[in-house]
C-alpha cells in the first residue's frame, strides 16, 4: 500500500472512530463547527419533533439540507450518520419516494437501522421507503448512473480524503436536472496538511475542510458549473486549545447547490434576454421562491435572468412552477449586475453617447453619469452604435417605480 493511500485510510479511520465511538452524541462536540444553528421553517419542525430521540441526539449536521419541492422524489444522503436528514426527506417524498443514506461508520448506521419500523409508523407508512448502505461516499458503485434526483449530504464532504471522486460519484449518480443540496465546512485558505492527522481537528470538521475558491474549481470541473450559494455563516469555534492550532484560518458552514443541467454554459452571467416568473405553486413558498442567496421570485413578477439561471429552472424539477420566455438566439453579453464582469479596462476611457436608467432628469442624469456607469464596477458593454440609439429617455410606469427603456433592459427609476 503507498504512503498516501494510506494516509487517506487513516483519515477515513479518524473518522470513523471519532464518529462512531468518541462522540456519544452531539453534546461532546467541542466546538460549533457540526451544529446546525438555522432554525428549520414550521414544516420541517413538525417532522423534526416525530424524530426518535436517539436519532435526534446523534446528529451532527452543519445545515438544514431540506430544499423544496420532494414529493415522489429518490433522494440519497451522503454521510448520514444516524439518519436525522433521512428521515427528515423520508417523510417529505411521500410513501412513494425513495430515501437512501450511505455511511462507512457502523455504529451511526446501527442507530439509522434501528429506528427504521418505528419512523414508518410514525409517518403512517405500511413499508419504509428508506434504506441504508454501509459504505465510501467516494465510491457510491451499488448505485446505478443516472438514478438519483436529489442528493444531499450534511458536514461530510470536509472529512473525505478524495472530495474530487465524492463529486464525480455525485455527478454520476443524479440524474438530469438533479441537484445536489449540502451544507459543509469551508476554509478562508488552504490548510496545511499535516493538521489532516490531528483527530480532533479532523473529527471537529475544520482541518479537512475545502478552501471555498478549491471547492468551487473542483466542483465546476466534474460537471456542476454552475454552483449556487445558498447561505453561509461564520463557524466562531468557541475553544481556546483548538483556535490555538486553527485560529489562523477563518471557517464558514455554507449551503450551496449544485446542479446537474448537461447544456450549462461555462460561464455564469451570460445574457440572452431570458426572463422566467414564478407562479407561486410551490405549496411551502407560494408567494417567494428562493433559488439562491441572490435569486429571490416573488410570485407572478418577471425576472430577467442568465442563461445558466434558466436553464436551473427549466430542466429541473421546478420547471412547472415557472414561465418562461426567450429563446437562446441572441447573446448580449454579460447580465448587468452579475458578479462576473467584463474586464477591458478600455472600456472606461469610451464612455461617448452613453445612456443608463436612472430617476433624474436628463441633467442630472448626465452628471451622474460616471457614477452610475460604474456603479458596483458594472459597466454595460454596448456598441457604439446601440449607445447612440438608445440614448433616449422613455419613462414608463410599472410596479410603483419609473423604468426607463434602455434596449435591451428596464432599468428603475433607482441606482441598483
Ligand atoms: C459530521 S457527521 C454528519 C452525519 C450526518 N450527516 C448528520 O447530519 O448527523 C459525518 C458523518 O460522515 C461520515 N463519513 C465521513 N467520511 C465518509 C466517507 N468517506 N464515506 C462515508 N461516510 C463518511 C461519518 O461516518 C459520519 O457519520
Amino acid at each position: 500500500m503507498s504512503s498516501t493511500q494510506k494516509d487517506k485510510n487513516d483519515i477515513h479511520e479518524n473518522a470513523k472512530e471519532y464518529y462512531g465511538n468518541t462522540l456519544k452524541g452531539t453534546k461532546d462536540l467541542k466546538t460549533n463547527s457540526c451544529c446546525c444553528s438555522e432554525k428549520p421553517p414550521k414544516y420541517i419542525k413538525d417532522i423534526i419533533s416525530k424524530l426518535h430521540d436517539e436519532i435526534v441526539s446523534h446528529y451532527y449536521g452543519c445545515g438544514l439540507v431540506i430544499p423544496e419541492e420532494l414529493e415522489g422524489l429518490t433522494c440519497l444522503d451522503l454521510g448520514c450518520g444516524a439518519g436525522h436528514d433521512v428521515y427528515i426527506l423520508s417523510k417529505l417524498v411521500g410513501e412513494k419516494g425513495k430515501v437512501f443514506g450511505v455511511d462507512m461508520t457502523k455504529e451511526q448506521l446501527e442507530i439509522a437501522e434501528r429506528h427504521k419500523e418505528y419512523q414508518a409508523k410514525v409517518f403512517g407508512y405500511s413499508k419504509s421507503n428508506v434504506e441504508f448502505i454501509n459504505g465510501y461516499i467516494e465510491k457510491s458503485s451499488d448505485i446505478p448512473d443516472n438514478s438519483i434526483d436529489l442528493i444531499v449530504s450534511n458536514c461530510v464532504v470536509n472529512l473525505c480524503p478524495k472530495k474530487k471522486d465524492v463529486f464525480s460519484e455525485a455527478y454520476r449518480v443524479l440524474k438530469p436536472g438533479g441537484e445536489m443540496y449540502f451544507s459543509d465546512v469551508y476554509s478562508d485558505r488552504r490548510i496545511p496538511e499535516k493538521l489532516l492527522h490531528d483527530p480532533v481537528l479532523h473529527g471537529e470538521c475544520l482541518s479537512g475542510a475545502l478552501y471555498w475558491n478549491d471547492f468551487l474549481s473542483l466542483v465546476k470541473n466534474v460537471g456542476f458549473k454552475s454552483p449556487r450559494l445558498v447561505k453561509d455563516r461564520i463557524i466562531t469555534i468557541e475553544n481556546k486549545d483548538i483556535e490555538k492550532k486553527i485560529g489562523f484560518a477563518k471557517f464558514f458552514s455554507a449551503t450551496f447547490r449544485l446542479f446537474k443541467i448537461p447544456d450549462f454554459d461555462n460561464t455564469d452571467g451570460e445574457d440572452y434576454g431570458l426572463k422566467v416568473c414564478y407562479k407561486g405553486t410551490i405549496s411551502t413558498s407560494p408567494e417567494l421562491f428562493v433559488l439562491d442567496n441572490s435569486h429571490n421570485f416573488v410570485k407572478d413578477k418577471e425576472y430577467s435572468v442568465c442563461s445558466n439561471t434558466f436553464r436551473i429552472l427549466n430542466q429541473s424539477r421546478f420547471k412547472k412552477h415557472f414561465n418562461f420566455v426567450g429563446n437562446f438566439e441572441t447573446h448580449y453579453g454579460i447580465m448587468e449586475n452579475c458578479s462576473v464582469k467584463i474586464p477591458f479596462q478600455s472600456l472606461k476611457n469610451d464612455n461617448n453617447n452613453i445612456c443608463f436608467c436612472s430617476g433624474f432628469s436628463q441633467d442630472e442624469h448626465n452628471q451622474n453619469f460616471e457614477k452610475e456607469f460604474y456603479y458596483q464596477n458594472t459597466y454595460y458593454p454596448y456598441s457604439q452604435e446601440e449607445r447612440r440609439y438608445n440614448y433616449q429617455f422613455i419613462p414608463e410606469w410599472y410596479n410603483n417605480s419609473y423604468y426607463y427603456r434602455t434596449y435591451p433592459f428596464w432599468f428603475k427609476n433607482s441606482y441598483y
